[in-house]
């Protein structure tokens, strides 16, 4: 049997991305086209312009896809794109160039739920005897979302907890811009982490900061401008760029915070499920913050000291960093059991900016 081949699309965001991946978990292309320089000015992504560098650059992502796989239009068997959630005008370029590929091709065409794709990469990306089993937990921490959520099936995503403000994503941008950090060529919250390991050791940085407060401790949910703002307050109230010393000493205070909301959260999940009774033997951990080495570590040593009561204990799944991050490798997946089961969009499909999990 000849593997089902999808093209997918993703440009939700400020990254312009086209993959092509077979229904055998085959990923024959995955390519990103990054906009840091354009939107570095703006200290965010200015939507204009991440519409306009769309606009060159998902054409240009689908030909280099093409030539990566060595195959031609013929070998595609159906389209996926990013139906949302996403900024609108960003949405609409993938979504267009999908239509147009599908209505020229006379292929099938599914519209593709981004924060689905994430929680679903670890099917395509992780060795097969080393899959999620259902029901597992799920941390999806991007630019847009932090969401600990109990994954009952492929389809089904039950929130356990949200943030009630920032992304840790948003969160990780602005204390890296808040700080002045270098520029690293995978965005602000990568500089962060980069610039963490800078090897001063913390007995070194004497006490320029108290470990910071993680807020609402008796909550499930998450408020990552209550970790952000006790960098941002200090650093404006210094009113100069602060010395290396200190610029540390905040970067890791924010990075200690940010991986305390988390673990906090996840043994509050753990403790819930373990009550209902509801057996887990994973976490995944997905979306771009995912790609931080600091919180995947954090993450695991919460999870061995929680297995004590945990038996067996849970496993952290995280997919390769780049499959973390934004891509098209995922949205081809995730659409892969709509195609397998004729279950097509049409080309009146409406964009979802905001769609629910
Ligand atoms: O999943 P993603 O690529 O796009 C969205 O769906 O939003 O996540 C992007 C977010 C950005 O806020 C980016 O700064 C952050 O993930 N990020 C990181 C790292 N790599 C990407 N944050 C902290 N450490 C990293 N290494
Ligand atoms: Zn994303």
């Amino acid at each position: 049997r000849r593997s089902f081949t999808v093209l997918g699309l993703e440009s939700s965001a400020d990254d312009s991305c086209a993959a092509i991946v077979t229904d055998s978990r085959e990923i024959k292309a995955n390519v990103v086209i990054r906009q840091d320089d354009e939107h570095r000015q703006y200290g965010g992504i200015h939507p204009y312009v991440a519409i306009k560098s769309h606009q060159s650059n998902v054409p240009l992502a689908v030909q280099r896809a093409l030539s990566q796989a060595g195959c031609t239009m013929s070998d595609i068997d159906g389209i996926a794109f990013t139906r949302g959630p996403g900024m609108p005008g960003c949405l609409s370029v993938a979504a267009g160039t999908a239509k147009g590929i599908a209505a020229a091709l006379g292929k099938p065409l599914v519209g593709v739920h981004h924060m689905h794709a994430h929680a679903l990469t670890p099917f395509l990306t992780q060795p097969v005897d080393e899959l999620p089993e259902y029901p597992f937990l799920t941390y999806l921490l991007t630019g847009g979302h932090t969401l600990l959520l109990l994954a009952e099936d492929s389809r089904t995503f039950r929130v356990l907890a949200d943030t009630i403000d920032s992304s840790i994503g948003a969160a990780y941008d602005l204390a890296s811009r808040a700080l002045s950090l270098p520029p690293h060529p995978k965005g602000a919250g990568a500089a962060l982490e980069v610039f963490c390991t800078r090897p001063i050791p913390d007995s070194e940085l004497g006490d320029i900061v108290k470990p910071f407060v993680t807020p609402m401790r008796n909550e499930m949910a998450f408020s990552f401008s209550g970790v952000l703002s006790q960098v941002i307050i200090p650093i404006q109230r210094l009113g100069h760029n602060p010395d290396e010393r200190t610029k540390l000493a905040f970067a890791r205070a924010f990075q200690d915070a940010a991986a305390r909301h988390l673990t906090d959260r996840l043994l509050k999940a753990l403790s819930y499920c373990l009550q209902g009774h509801i057996h887990v033997k994973h976490l995944v951990v997905s979306g771009g913050v995912a790609s931080n080495m600091f919180i995947r570590n954090r993450l695991k040593e919460c999870l061995e000291t929680a297995s004590v009561e945990q038996s067996p204990p849970i496993k952290l799944i995280c997919p390769p960093r780049e499959f973390c991050t934004d891509n098209a490798a995922m949205i081809a997946w995730a659409s892969m059991d709509r195609f397998q089961t004729h279950d097509y969009d049409d080309f009146a499909i409406s964009l979802r900016p905001t769609w629910k999990i």
